[in-house]
C-alpha cells in the first residue's frame, strides 16, 4: 500500500510545527522544503524530528531540502512560506510580499503535485489562498486556506478556561476572512450539547468574542512574532482529515460562488474536508445582526483580493 505523502513549503515557526503533528499522527512521509540556501537548516530540522521517531514511536521517512522535486506526487502541500508580522504591524501589512513568495512556491508545487490538495496558511490568509488558486490553476475543491480551524480552537480554549470545563467538549462555528473582524457565531457554539448562551452571561460572552477574534494579536504582543503550535495543529488536523478521507467538518477558507451570496472568493465557512479536498460547502442559517459581520469581512477578504490581484498582475 503506498504511504501518504505531505508536503510543508517553509520550514519556520509553522512549517516546523506542522511536521512535528504531522509525524506524531503518523500521516505519512513528510517534506520539508524552504529556501535553497536554507537547505542545510531544513535538512538538520529533518533529521532533527526524524530522530524523535524511536522516542515518539512514528514510522515516517521525513526529507528536509531545498528542492521541489521531493514533493513530486505528494498527497497534501501545507503552505506556511511567508513573513509573519510582528508587533504593530496587521496580516494585510503582509501582503506585497507574501503574495510574490507564495505565488512563486504556488507554480512549483504546481508543477511536481498536480494530484495534491493544497492547504494555505500564509498570510493575509485569504488572499493567499486566491494567489495559491490563480498560479496553480487547480480545481477550487483542490485549494483551501486554514484559519478557522485555528479560530475557533482559540474561541473554544477561552470558553472552558471561563467555564473551567474540557476544551473537548466545545464545539463552536466561526465564519468569515482570518482579520479581526472574523466572525465567532454563539449561536452555534456548544458545551456538550448545551448552548454557550446558557452557560455564559452575554457580556461575559461578548469579551470572550473579542479576546478570539484578536487572538492572534494577543500572541504577537507577547511573543514577537505569530503563533505556530495552534495554527500547525489546526492545519494538520485538515490534512488528516484530507489523507484519511475523514469527511471531517471545520470552518476553511474555501471557494464559494452562491453559498452564502459571496460570488466566487475563498472565505471561512463551514466545509467537510476529506480525500477530494473540500467535499462540500455546508450553508447555515444567519441571522440579521450575523449576515451583517459576514458581509462585512467578505468585504474586506474582497479588498485584499483586488490589492494581491495588483501584485500578481
Ligand atoms: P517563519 O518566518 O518562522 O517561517 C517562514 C519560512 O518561510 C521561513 O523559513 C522562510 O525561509 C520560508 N520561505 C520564505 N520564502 C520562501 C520560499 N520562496 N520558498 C520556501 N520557503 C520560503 O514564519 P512563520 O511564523 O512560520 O509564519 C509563516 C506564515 O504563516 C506567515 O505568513 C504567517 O503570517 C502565517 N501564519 C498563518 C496562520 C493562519 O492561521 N493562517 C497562523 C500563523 C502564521
Ligand atoms: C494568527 O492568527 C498569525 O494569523 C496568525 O495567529
Amino acid at each position: 500500500m503506498k504511504r501518504a505523502k505531505v508536503t510543508i513549503i517553509g520550514a519556520g515557526n509553522v512549517g516546523a510545527a506542522c511536521a512535528v503533528a504531522a509525524a506524531q499522527r503518523e500521516l505519512g512521509d513528510i517534506i520539508l522544503i524552504d529556501l535553497p540556501e536554507l537547505a542545510d537548516k531544513t535538512a538538520g530540522k529533518a533529521l532533527d524530528l526524524a530522530q524523535c521517531g524511536p522516542v515518539d514511536r512514528f514510522d515516517c521517512k521525513i526529507v528536509g531540502t531545498g528542492e521541489y522535486d521531493a514533493a513530486a506526487d505528494s498527497d497534501v502541500v501545507v503552505i506556511t512560506a511567508g513573513i509573519p508580522r510582528k508587533p504593530g504591524m496587521s496580516r494585510d501589512d503582509l501582503i506585497q510580499t507574501n503574495v510574490k513568495i507564495v505565488g512563486s512556491v504556488s507554480e512549483k508545487i504546481a508543477g511536481v503535485a498536480p494530484d495534491a490538495v493544497l492547504i494555505v496558511v500564509s498570510n493575509p490568509l485569504d488572499a493567499m489562498v486566491y494567489t495559491t488558486w490563480k498560479k496553480t490553476g487547480f480545481a477550487t475543491n483542490k485549494v483551501v486556506g486554514q484559519a478557522g480551524c485555528l479560530d475557533i480552537a482559540r474561541f473554544r480554549t477561552f470558553i472552558a478556561m471561563e467555564l473551567n470545563c474540557s476544551v473537548e467538549d466545545i464545539n463552536a462555528l466561526l465564519m468569515g476572512g482570518h482579520g479581526d473582524d472574523m466572525v465567532p457565531l454563539p449561536r452555534y457554539t456548544s458545551v456538550a450539547g448545551i448552548p454557550v448562551s446558557q452557560l455564559i452571561p452575554k457580556d461575559r460572552l461578548d469579551e470572550i468574542i473579542k479576546r478570539a477574534k484578536m487572538g492572534g494579536g494577543e500572541i504577537v504582543k507577547l511573543m514577537g512574532t505569530s503563533a505556530y503550535y495552534a495554527p500547525a495543529a489546526g492545519s494538520i488536523d485538515m490534512a488528516e482529515a484530507i489523507i484519511k478521507d475523514k469527511r471531517r467538518i471545520f470552518p476553511c477558507a474555501a471557494f464559494c460562488q452562491k453559498e452564502f451570496g459571496v460570488g466566487g472568493y475563498f472565505v471561512g465557512v463551514p466545509c467537510m474536508l476529506g480525500a477530494n479536498g473540500v467535499e462540500k460547502v455546508i450553508e447555515v442559517e444567519l441571522d440579521a445582526d450575523e449576515r451583517k459581520l459576514l458581509d462585512a469581512s467578505v468585504a474586506h477578504v474582497k479588498e485584499l483580493v483586488g490589492i494581491a490581484d495588483g501584485f500578481l498582475g
